[in-house]
């Protein structure tokens, strides 16, 4: 850490050993990892339907991806491909630059809109994450200012956050109509707004089977929308099993975070995935953009949505606030659902 190096500067610096912080328990990832069966993959969800009368069906695949694997990927989304690759390739660039021009970015001050570190819950962990990261808030004390960005992905970053969006948008929608409410019920709630953006840069491992690029744990937000290489790692707790998510040309990885989870009252879930350590010679890159709504700014609580409750089917969370949610799940280590939603069961 003192180094402002990060796990990268470990690698550069001719790592062999990984250092004990990053140790998971023993036999873990080993015993873990002969569970899974590689049959099992993913939903892929066509969007190019919504264009030519398939919306139902659509909201249909959304609604069964939603209620069992709590994750699928889109093609046809809207995003232009180009702008994806810019997006890789622009983590890759801002990693890659030397250390000296990274060092004012890295941070723990929750104050600062970028902080680029390692392992954001490193000081209440037992285990650190073999990644890097570069955090950016659109919104904290103040809006996101594009000079606040690193000038080597500043323009790229701004319209990759404006172009998700819409998809955010559109997605929102299907979801709304998945749970049956009007395609706005989700939007005018307020869970619509990219508040965070975690561009994840995973260096090779040098022992792989003793740590994890990201260890496991559910979003805290109510969608994640994620654009990852092609390097492949991410997995997902699928039925008692890791299940990778394989990475598809041009596809993005959508997941459903807790807060989507406690408005549905269980109906959706969120669903705990993890990454493995990266084995490959090539840094993995990641860019998750986290809707969260307006995160700080509001003291609007949420709860389960009053038209999805019932005599049978009573409310299972309490109402929140996210700001309040935030500091629980930032103020413990990053380890399965425990986590988060579970401290907001009734
Ligand atoms: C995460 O969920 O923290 C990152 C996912 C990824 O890098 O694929
Ligand atoms: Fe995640």
């Amino acid at each position: 850490d003192d180094t402002k190096a990060g796990v990268k500067g470990l690698v550069d610096a001719g790592v062999v050993n990984i250092p004990r912080t990053f140790i998971r328990p023993p036999g873990e990832i080993a015993e873990e990892l002969t569970t899974h069966q590689g049959k099992l993959q993913v939903p892929v969800i066509d969007l190019d339907g919504i264009r030519y009368n398939k919306l139902e069906d659509i909201v249909d695949q959304v609604r069964a991806a939603s209620e069992t694997w709590g994750f699928f990927q889109v093609i046809n989304h809207g995003v232009p491909l180009h702008l994806m690759e810019e997006m890789i390739e622009g983590v890759h660039k801002f990693n890659e630059q030397d250390v000296e021009v990274k060092k004012p970015f890295y941070t723990r001050e929750p104050t600062r809109n970028v902080r680029f570190n390692s392992n954001f819950d490193l000081y209440h962990s037992r285990t650190a994450s073999w990644r890097d990261t570069l955090a950016i808030f659109t919104s904290g004390t103040k809006s996101l200012e594009p000079n606040e960005l690193p000038k080597v992905c500043r323009d790229t970053i701004m319209e990759y956050i404006k172009e998700v969006s819409k998809l955010g948008e559109t997605l929102f929608e299907i979801l709304s109509m998945a749970l049956g409410l009007k395609p706005e019920y989700l939007k005018d709630m307020g869970c619509f707004n990219i508040y965070g953006v975690a561009c994840n840069y995973y260096p090779h491992c040098p022992q792989p089977e003793l740590t994890l690029g990201a260890k496991r744990h559910s979003d805290p937000s109510f969608l994640t929308i994620l654009l990852q290489d092609q390097i492949g790692g991410l997995q997902v707790f699928y039925e008692n099993q890791w299940i990778d998510v394989n990475p598809i040309s041009g596809g993005l990885v959508v997941n459903l975070g807790d807060f989507l989870q406690v408005i549905s009252n269980d109906k959706l879930k969120s669903v705990d995935h993890r990454v493995a350590a990266n084995v490959h010679a090539t840094s993995r890159v990641s860019v998750a953009c986290f809707f969260t709504g307006h995160a700080t700014e509001t003291q609007k609580p949420f709860g389960p949505i009053k038209e999805l409750i019932s005599e049978e089917n009573r409310p299972v969370y309490r109402e929140f606030l996210v700001g309040e949610y935030f500091s629980k799940y930032f103020s413990k280590e990053l380890e399965g659902k425990s986590a988060g939603l579970k401290q907001f069961e009734i």
